[in-house]
């Protein structure tokens, strides 16, 4: 028997590295998963994946996520396929790559916002106002987060405040969707291997794991295993809360090549 048997699960950016383990585990654990990227192609490409993983059960759907007549339509064909939702894992971001400080444009900052912070607004309060609320087993929604939000990284400043938004998001929402019998938490991953990784010289990958005191990133499996935690009845007490699973790196002060 699965944990989610019977569940069906919403994973935004569930196409593409870490998102496609996150609908891997739900679909193995017995939901049925939604799943979209950004645009057809990224999402066509991704299903592809989880078919040669040998994985059914599985619908992909493209959303832009930072519009609402995309994300009003994705929840359409949702009513009309299953009926209802059990859950919903806002994972989908914009990591706000390659633009320092200094040269990035206001447009860019609500560019990252608009997928990592209103997206998540808008794709939560769908899931909240079509299904949740009109169900007796209401709901669980799951952000995926980022220790940037607690400890900045360098060049990333529409990121790290997106993620941030984030966090702040999470504790407003269990506020005002806890009477309502909703859970809302977050994980907060730190280095996770994706696609992004190959193409790291192996000096910057040793150096990486150098930085976490237990020696590794995360595997896809890592996050979807802590996803599927939150997201679980089993862990009906806990509503407002940010995970961290950083392989120990928010607890240290200095990484131990610089601190002897
Ligand atoms: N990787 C890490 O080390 C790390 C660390 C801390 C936190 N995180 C967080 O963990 C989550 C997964 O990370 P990841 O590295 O696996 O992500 P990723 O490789 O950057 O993939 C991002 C996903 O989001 C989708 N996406 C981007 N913009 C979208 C939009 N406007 N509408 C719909 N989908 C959109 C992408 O779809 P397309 O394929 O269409 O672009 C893709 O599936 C993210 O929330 C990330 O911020 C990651």
């Amino acid at each position: 028997m699965g944990m989610f048997d019977g569940k069906t699960v919403l994973v935004t950016g569930g196409n593409r590295n870490t998102g496609l383990f996150i609908v891997k585990k739900f679909i193995e654990e017995g939901a049925r998963v939604f799943l979209c990227g950004s645009t057809k192609e990224s999402t066509e490409k991704g299903a592809g994946i989880l078919a040669s993983w040998g994985l059914k059960g599985f619908r992909a759907i493209p959303c832009n996520v930072s519009k609402s007549g995309e994300v009003k339509a994705l929840f359409d064909v949702i009513e009309k396929e299953a009926g209802h939702l059990d859950i919903l894992v806002n994972n989908a971001a914009h990591q706000g790559i390659g633009k320092p400080f200094v040269e990035m444009e206001p447009d860019y900052l609500m560019e990252v916002l608009g997928t990592n912070v209103r997206g998540g607004f808008q794709v939560t309060q769908q899931a909240v106002n079509r299904f949740f609320l009109k169900q007796e087993s209401r709901g669980v929604v799951v952000f995926l987060s980022s220790n940037t939000a607690q400890r900045a990284i360098r060049n990333r400043t529409a990121y790290c405040a997106s993620k941030g938004a984030i966090n702040s998001m999470v504790r407003a929402l269990a506020l005002d969707l806890g009477p309502l019998g909703i859970r809302v938490n977050a994980c907060a991953p730190g280095y996770i291997y994706t696609e992004r990784w190959d193409a790291l010289p192996e000096a910057t990958r040793l150096r990486r794991r150098l930085n976490c005191p237990l020696r590794q990133e995360a595997k896809g499996s890592d996050i979807a295993n802590v996803v599927a935690f939150l997201a679980g009845d089993q862990n009906s007490n806990m509503t407002g809360e940010i995970v961290t699973c950083d392989a120990g790196c928010s607890c240290q002060h200095m990484p131990e090549d610089v601190d002897r």
